[in-house]
């Protein structure tokens, strides 16, 4: 199929999504499928609506996305709660959805509590400041921002995580399937995918919160964690052949303050498809590291989100990209790209995913693949000026797409069959392609979802090593 034609059809499909209330544009729904219950699909998912979001803003369209930040900030929990049914404040929804009775039209909103397993969407409060940079990048506009009422939420959200917890890391502590992966998948504690993005809300709020007033020094302390998370993040995430020759002779069981292996990982967790799997050249971060655990597995948004966001240094940038470029039938084959790699399989499925059954090995999230990651692949080639990548696998997903009807997800190792569960006309594919083909058209609009490298201290005073 000629790209332009491709491209006609997504605008069309991506206008098709729309939500409308009280006849304004609020949102975009998760999938139009025609052929299957609609169940939560039919919701605006506040992840899911970045992609389009971006979408907007790079074609001047910005009421919708102004809308969007508006009622979601007006739905985000307000009220301190001892109540422990009820959603904490600063909490941003998983999903609204318009609600029609006779002429009357009115929102309700979902924090997870009837999402299938009530898993908390803890993404949705990294998510909201980081397009409402976004959104001020794309207008140069940052009255919205400036609002006292949106001042308000993002100092709601830095309560959520800037406040005292009972583990002491830079890294936040999160419950299984918290971000885009809403299941059991073993992405409980640590994972990269929630870091890189609570380090990218950190930095747009740092960016859009006016000077602290006295006795709240909200600013100092984003600069604070920010430093210490990239530290952290930088050091103890990154594998490479070095590193994996370094924890395969770690010494265990060390006491006090100055060990080495001051996590105490076991060289015996190195799993056997890894030792071949990693090339010469290249390197990423691990998928979630905690005490006596590091998960191998390359976990893709958290990859490339690392590279957007300038928490991968430049090196390690380029390292990722070298890894995708070594491991592409891997990684992208015959769909961009996998969510993560490898699939667990055998005893590790059931004990890791509960025995889901959407779940089965190379399908879904467990080793699916997602063409919505295109525009994260689109933006992080582009940042390292290697946009020919991006390129490459977008003439891949240009191919498939449209005639398969732009569905969720892929199956297979090599993600060859149209994911069985898969929706058609799933938004986030649409607007992931079309975003990442204009990405590519105009580089400029890198600056709407790209930060600059922060200086990080040579050394860390509260962190081993
Ligand atoms: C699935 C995905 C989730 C997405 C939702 C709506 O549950 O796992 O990430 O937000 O569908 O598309």
């Amino acid at each position: 199929m000629k790209i332009q034609t491709v491209l006609d059809e997504a605008r069309e499909a991506l206008q098709a999504s729309i939500i409308y209330y009280q006849k304004a544009p609020f949102g975009t729904v998760a999938a139009c499928d025609p052929e299957m219950i609609a169940l939560n699909y039919d919701q605006c998912f506040t992840r899911d609506f970045i992609v389009s979001a971006l979408v907007f803003l790079m074609q001047g369209e910005f009421e919708i996305v102004r809308n969007f930040l508006t009622l979601t900030l007006t739905l985000q929990s307000h009220e301190k709660q001892l109540n422990c049914f009820k959603p904490g404040q600063g909490i941003m929804p998983a999903s609204f959805k318009v609600v029609s009775r006779g002429i009357n039209e009115f929102i309700t909103a979902d924090f997870g509590e009837q999402a299938i397993a009530r898993v908390a969407p803890i993404d949705a409060c990294f998510w909201w400041p980081i397009l409402l940079r976004a959104y001020g990048k794309a207008t140069g506009d940052l009255t919205l921002a400036h609002k006292p009422e949106f001042q308000e939420g993002i100092r709601l959200i830095l309560d959520l995580c800037l406040t005292p917890r009972f583990d002491m890391f830079p890294t936040l502590l999160v419950p299984d399937g918290s971000f885009m992966i809403d299941r059991r998948m073993g992405v409980y504690g640590y994972p990269l995918e929630i870091q890189t993005l609570l380090y990218a809300a950190l930095q747009a709020a740092s960016e859009l919160l006016l000077p602290d007033e006295p006795g709240t020094p909200y600013l100092e302390a984003i600069r604070d964690r920010l430093s210490h998370l990239a530290y952290h993040i930088r050091t103890y995430y990154w594998l490479d052949l070095d590193g994996l020759d370094k924890i395969y002779h770690y010494r265990v069981e060390e006491f006090g303050e100055s060990v080495v292996n001051w996590l105490n990982i076991y060289p015996g967790t190195i799993p056997d498809w890894l030792v071949e799997w990693l090339p010469e050249k290249g390197g990423y971060f691990v998928g979630n590291l905690g005490p006596a655990q590091m998960d191998f597995r390359f976990f893709t948004q958290g990859n490339l989100l690392a590279i957007i966001t300038s928490l991968a240094t430049l090196q390690q940038s380029h390292a990722i990209l070298d890894m995708i470029e070594h491991r592409w039938q891997d990684l992208v084959g015959h769909m961009p790209m996998k969510l993560c790699f490898p699939a667990v399989e055998g005893q590790d499925w059931r004990l890791i995913t509960g025995c889901d059954p959407k779940n089965t090995p190379w399908s879904y999230h467990n080793g699916g693949s997602w063409p919505v990651m295109l525009w994260l692949l689109a933006a992080a080639a582009q940042k390292c000026g290697r946009p020919e990548i991006a390129c490459k696998a977008l003439a891949i997903a240009q191919n498939r797409l449209a005639r398969d009807q732009w569905p969720e997800y892929y199956d297979g190792r090599q993600g060859r069959l149209v994911g069985k569960e898969a929706r058609k006309f799933q938004t986030w594919t649409i607007a992931g392609f079309l975003a990442a083909q204009t990405l590519l058209d105009n580089p400029d609009h890198l600056a709407l979802i790209s930060f600059e490298q922060e200086p990080i201290p040579l050394s860390c005073n509260t962190l081993p090593g």
